[in-house]
């Protein structure tokens, strides 16, 4: 080991970036890393990139070219590429921006430090293989330092759907699952540090097998762990929610009553070229069934508007779907062609009309999104606090259905899991004082 070196990290894109950043640190420690939140003072930069629309990808070089000053004014400063664009674009990276020392896919993040040195001794540093290990069997082992109150923990990469608009299958390769006997082990060493809510990760974490008994069955399992408070996971696929885990939303506590389910489109015709395998119909009654397990619970989705052949009758069979479901929280987005996939060879709808149907759609899930909030006021919930709020003396958490809860009141600090009745409501949060 050499002396104290400092490592800065951006990360891009899902949260199974945000815990794939988590690892990398600990796997660079034994390299004498520690982390620094100012890309000034680091030896070694790395960006965790994002894939998913032309505009996240392209993030990634304005990025670059912002750091160029400092490679400049530093020249043993290391700049390496992680993530879903490093696995899409490899050595492109390297050609378009030589400023790059090293470029890492999702699955050989327990190949870094070798990279890391390579990196060091001016050679070149490029693995965008899917090896036949598991990168989290070659990892290092977790650290034992004590940690916040909420911790994702991935339990399942890639993805076999193959819709017609989406990079994930080609940028983290095929579905995997972790054995649930490593991930119980995991989840409880981060109860042993703290973290009181775990959510677990997977791009098409419901497909999760791991398990006997699926991601139910995991689910079950975690919910025995002493001290672990509450279980969520993301993000599902309409086709994998199945008996089990439906039964499971109403009988297991711990598991919190929120779903992100996404849907894409209500259209059916656009359902079939998006490759979804499901239809407006299925959908609207499997969200009846959950529902009916678990009739609190609060359903989140994703959509995309402008999908090469979209008409406006179209885009009114997703309205009139998003009208059946009413959701809680809801992300929605313009579709972006990318390369290599299906949907990027076919006929675009004019952006302009794309635009215009995203406001519409944006204004209605908007409208529903204040709705399920404002039903919240004058009812009471569990509220995991997290840290400080904006004000003195305020501390903000995380309500059952994943609503920013803020309090005013002395006796609480980040941590706590307080039962707190909601007073008021604004755009984005909730407010409310304990009882
Ligand atoms: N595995 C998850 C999420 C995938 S990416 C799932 O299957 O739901 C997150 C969201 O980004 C998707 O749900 C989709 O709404 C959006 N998305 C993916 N590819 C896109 C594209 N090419 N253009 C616009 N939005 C896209
Ligand atoms: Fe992408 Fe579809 Fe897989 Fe989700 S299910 S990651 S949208 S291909
Ligand atoms: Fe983006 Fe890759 Fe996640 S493309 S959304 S970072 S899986």
């Amino acid at each position: 080991m050499t002396g104290t070196r400092k490592l800065f990290i951006k990360t891009y894109g899902c949260q199974m970036n945000v815990y794939d950043s988590e690892r990398m640190a600990e796997a660079l420690a034994p390299q004498g890393y520690v982390a620094t939140g100012n890309a000034e003072d680091a030896d070694l930069i790395l960006l965790n990139t994002c894939h998913i629309r032309e505009k996240a990808a392209e993030k990634t070089y304005h990025e670059l070219g912002r750091l160029r000053p400092l490679k400049a004014a530093n020249p043993d400063l290391r700049i390496g590429v992680a993530g879903c664009v490093a696995q899409a674009e490899g050595a492109e990276i390297l050609r378009r921006q030589p400023l790059v020392d090293l470029v890492v896919g999702p699955q050989s993040y327990h190949r870094l430090p070798e990279l890391e040195a390579r990196a060091r001794a001016g050679q070149p540093a490029l693995d965008t293989d899917f090896p036949a290990e598991d990168k989290f069997d070659h990892l290092a082992a977790r650290p034992r330092a004590a940690r916040g109150p909420t911790a994702f923990l991935t339990v399942q990469e890639g993805c076999d759907k193959f819709c017609a608009f989406c990079v994930v299958p080609y940028t983290r390769g095929a579905e995997v699952s972790r054995p649930a006997a490593r991930v119980l082990a995991e989840a409880r060493d981060l109860v042993a540090r703290g973290v009181r809510e775990i959510t677990l990760l997977g791009q098409n974490v419901n497909a999760y097998h791991g398990h006997d008994g699926g991601l139910a069955g995991l689910v079950r399992d975690l919910s025995r762990i002493d001290g672990l408070a509450r279980i969520r996971y993301t993000t599902s696929h309409p086709n994998d929610m199945d008996d089990a885990l439906i039964a499971a939303h109403g009988e297991v506590p711990a598991l919190m009553p929120y779903l992100h389910l996404p849907v894409q489109s209500g259209s059916d015709r656009i359902l079939r070229a998006m490759n979804r395998k499901h239809t407006a119909e299925s959908y609207v009654a499997l969200i009846a069934r959950i529902r009916a397990a678990r009739p609190d619970i609060l359903i989140s989705g994703d959509f995309i508007v402008g999908f090469p052949g979209e008409t406006d009758e179209d885009f009114q069979a997703t309205l009139d779907l998003v009208r059946a479901v009413e959701y809680g929280a809801c992300y929605s987005f313009r579709y972006s062609s990318r390369p290599g996939t299906p949907a990027a060879e076919r006929a675009q709808v004019d952006p302009a009309v794309a635009d215009a149907r995203l406001q519409t759609l944006q204004a209605l899930l908007r409208d529903q999104q204040r709705a399920v909030q404002d039903r919240m006021v004058g009812r009471e919930t569990d509220v995991l606090f997290e840290k400080p709020g904006r004000e003195p003396g305020q501390t903000v958490g995380k309500s059952e259905h994943l609503h920013p809860v803020f309090v005013a009141d002395p006796g609480i600090a980040p941590g706590d899991l307080r039962r707190v009745r909601i007073t008021a409501t604004a755009t984005n949060s909730l407010a409310g004082v304990p009882v």
